[in-house]
């Protein structure tokens, strides 16, 4: 991953920026870098803070072939890849919020953004969209966001370089890549459930179908969130925004 590489000074988003590149047929891996980002997203269409020079903005493109239901497990793939190498960077104890944001101490230093394209039910491409909040500082947030988010050098009181971060997640990623098309998610659900912060603790989830309340206690074969309502019953949560408790 990330042989083909395309550096930009600023763009609107770089997820706008590989969509065309893998339209024009770029290979997997190619992985475009923005110094700025104008118009970042985030998900649920919220927009992303992705001031020049301060953070990693990033978006990889993926050409699994596979069938379009499995893209929950790749979310959750890039997100185990993501912490585990983070955490060999920094040593900081970070940890995953469902589906796939980091937090250390509640506070959010990472995002990760999918979006894909399907033919006939097969992946077409996936275009993974990050940003890690490395070198921001306190004055680079909105006031708002200040007990929310959190970057790395906030955390560890120096500056870090951007490049090893993305050769060690890049590394890691190719590696559990690999392991996950040859022998499939269980290896990633068992990574995912030990860095995993909101496990076995009541959580809300609002869903596009409604507010869901209860206690998450694994990972389904197809990547949902398995959820454990009062009545006991188990449910499947593919998709939704998820509030933590109070503590
Ligand atoms: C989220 O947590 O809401 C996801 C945030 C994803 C942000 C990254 S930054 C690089 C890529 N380009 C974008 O416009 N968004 C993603």
């Amino acid at each position: 991953f990330g042989r083909q590489l395309h550096l930009y000074e600023a763009v609107d988003s770089t997820q706008t920026v590989l969509r065309k590149l893998a339209e024009e047929g770029a290979p997997e891996g190619t992985l475009v870098i923005a110094e700025q980002q104008l118009q970042g997203r985030g998900r649920m269409g919220r927009t992303w803070e992705s001031p020049k020079g301060k953070g990693i903005w990033m978006s990889l493109l993926l050409r699994p072939n596979l069938a379009i239901h499995y893209s929950p497990q790749l979310t959750l793939l890039i997100a185990v890849a993501l912490c585990r190498s983070l955490r060999q960077s920094t040593g900081l104890p970070i940890g995953i919020k469902w589906p796939n944001d980091l937090l250390v101490e509640r506070k959010k230093i990472s995002g990760i953004l999918l979006e894909s394209t399907a033919e006939e039910e097969r992946l077409n491409y996936i275009l993974a969209g990050i940003g890690i909040s490395v070198n921001l500082e306190e004055e680079d947030y909105p006031a708002e966001l200040l007990d929310k988010a959190i970057s790395l050098r906030m955390l560890l009181g120096r500056k870090l370089d951007r490049t090893t971060l993305i050769a060690h997640f890049l590394k890691e990623l190719e590696h559990l890549y690999d392991i996950y098309l040859r022998e499939g998610f269980a290896s990633v659900r068992t990574l995912w459930e030990a860095l995993a912060v909101s496990l076995h603790q009541r959580v809300t989830l609002t869903t596009p179908q409604g507010v869901i309340e209860g206690v998450p206690v694994g990972l389904e074969e197809n990547g949902a969130l398995l959820v454990q309502l009062d009545d006991g019953q188990l449910k499947p949560v593919f998709s939704a925004e998820m509030g933590l408790p109070d503590s």
